[in-house]
Formats: structure tokens, sequence, C-alpha cells
């Protein structure tokens, strides 16, 4: 517990007088949930492929039953996940600003499932299920042997609803996301390592437009150079700790 963490008054001034506090969230704030971040080394009999080959459009049409059971095995993990103190801290944040978008990069769920609302979800939400061809989004479908299942709608083979390697992002989840950051007077960068765009660029929007840019990760990224104060630990322990301040 990082009970004896510093939290720079700066970071309660500026989010105790914020207008319009937007966050970005990457795996590091499901990790202690115990969901593997995206660049974690896979583990069991998922431990010999690389994610970043496995999560697109190419590895589905080459191998679809592969990547099927691959999003089951990762489904498993995330049934099996709760919502952690950095989860439920970033819903009780937003009681208390007057504006609050929360914007992530995981399709785990589990702000959802921790009570936030609205959720922008960058990439998708792997519980979510559509078909290849037209993005038809199903929610049941009959019974098969076959793997992947087929949409009832057009006969095409299911997927699940998240962003690929070389897909475009969902529009209207990117545009919400690009204004809030363009708009917000406070940024949180919480738990991604800042690599992958056009995610990583909306922090960086924020500090163009003058917002106070606060990164919550252990480690440095890429973006750390661009904060104004970067709480290095885990989410799960500094997020409640800043509540606990900024109710005081
Ligand atoms: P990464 O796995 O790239 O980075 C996770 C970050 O979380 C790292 O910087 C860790 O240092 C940090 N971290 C680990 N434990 C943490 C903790 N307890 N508290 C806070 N931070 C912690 O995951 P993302 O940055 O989310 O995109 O990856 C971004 C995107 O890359 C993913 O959404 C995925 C991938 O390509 C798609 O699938 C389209």
């Amino acid at each position: 517990m990082v009970d004896n963490f510093d939290i720079p008054d700066s970071v309660l001034q500026k989010i105790g007088t914020a207008r319009h506090v937007a966050v970005l969230t990457g795996a590091g704030i499901s990790a202690e949930s115990g969901v593997p971040t995206f660049r974690e080394a896979q583990t069991g009999l998922w431990a010999k492929y690389d994610p970043q080959e496995l999560a697109t459009p190419e590895a589905f049409q080459r191998n679809p039953r592969l990547v099927w059971e691959w999003y089951a095995w990762r489904r498993e993990l995330v049934n099996k996940a709760a919502p952690n103190a950095g989860h439920q801290a970033l819903v009780a944040l937003a009681k208390l600003v007057p504006q609050f978008t929360l914007i992530t990069q995981n399709v785990d769920g589990l702000h959802q499932r921790a009570g936030s609302q609205n959720v922008i979800c960058l990439h998708g939400n792997i519980m979510e299920t559509k078909c290849f061809a037209l993005g038809h989004r199903i929610t049941d479908w009959p019974e098969s042997d076959e793997l992947p299942p087929r949409c009832p709608e057009c006969g095409s083979l299911l997927r699940p609803n998240v962003v690929w390697f070389g897909e475009n992002l969902p529009a209207d989840a990117l545009e919400t996301a690009v204004h809030a950051a363009r708009s917000c007077d406070v940024f949180l960068s919480i738990g991604t390592s800042a690599l992958v765009h056009p995610a990583a660029s909306l922090p960086l929007l924020a500090i163009e437009n003058s917002a106070f840019l606060i990164e919550i990760n252990p480690q440095p990224t890429p973006l750390s150079r661009w904060a104004d104060v970067t709480l290095s630990g885990a989410a799960g322990e500094i997020l409640p700790l800043l509540l606990a301040r900024l109710q005081k």
C-alpha cells in the first residue's frame, strides 16, 4: 500500500478546481484485476503466440478458429476478473467534477462493471460479437459445431467486436475522445504504455490546449516527458489515495 505516497498539492488543486477532467486508461488499470496487460507475456497454451499476430484481420482470415478460440480464452479471463480499486476510484472521481470523460483502450468492460457511465471504448469490447463481413452486432446465434459460428443475418463468420491491428477505430468513439482531449483542463493518462496511436495522441492534444497532464504508471513511458506530474505506482493504489485526498 502506498499510504505514504505523496500526491503533490498541484494535482489536488488542479483536479479540485477542474471544469472538465478527461481520463485515458490502458491495460495497466486492469492489471490488478488479474487481466494481463497487452504486452505482458501470454500464459499457458497461448504463450507461443504474439497478441499482435493474433489480433489482426489477416490472422482471422488465415485461421478463424484459432483467433476465435484465443478470444474465448481471453473472455474467460475477463469473466473471472473483477473491477479493482482503481476502476472504482474513477467512478467516484466522475461524481466530484463538473464534467468527466472516461476513454479506455481496454476491451475488458471492467470500467462498465465498476459502474462508470458513458465509457468511450476506443478499441471495442471483447464481450460483444459482430460478423466479419458486415459488422452485424449479434448477441446470440444458433448452436453449431462450426467455430467461429456464422452470422444469422448474412452467414459470414462471427468475430469479437474489438479493433484489430490495421483496422480503424470506431469513428464516433474517436471523435468524442478527441473533442474531450481538446476541451478538458485536466487529463489523466493511466496504465498505458502510450505507444499505440491514435489513442496515444490524445494526451498530446490535451496539453496542446493547455490541459494539466497527469500520468499514473509504475514505469516511465514516451508520454512521461510531457506530463506535468507523473505518479509512479500502481493505479489500484494511487487512485484510491488520490480520491481520499480529494474528498477530504
Ligand atoms: P500495454 O500492455 O502496452 O501497457 C500497459 C501499461 O500499464 C504499461 O506501461 C505498464 O507499465 C502499465 N502498468 C502495469 N501495471 C500497472 C498498474 N498496476 N497500474 C498502472 N499502470 C500499470 O497496454 P496498453 O497501453 O493499454 O490495442 O496498450 C494499448 C493498446 O496496444 C491496446 O489497447 C491494444 C494494443 O495494441 C488494440 O488491441 C487495438
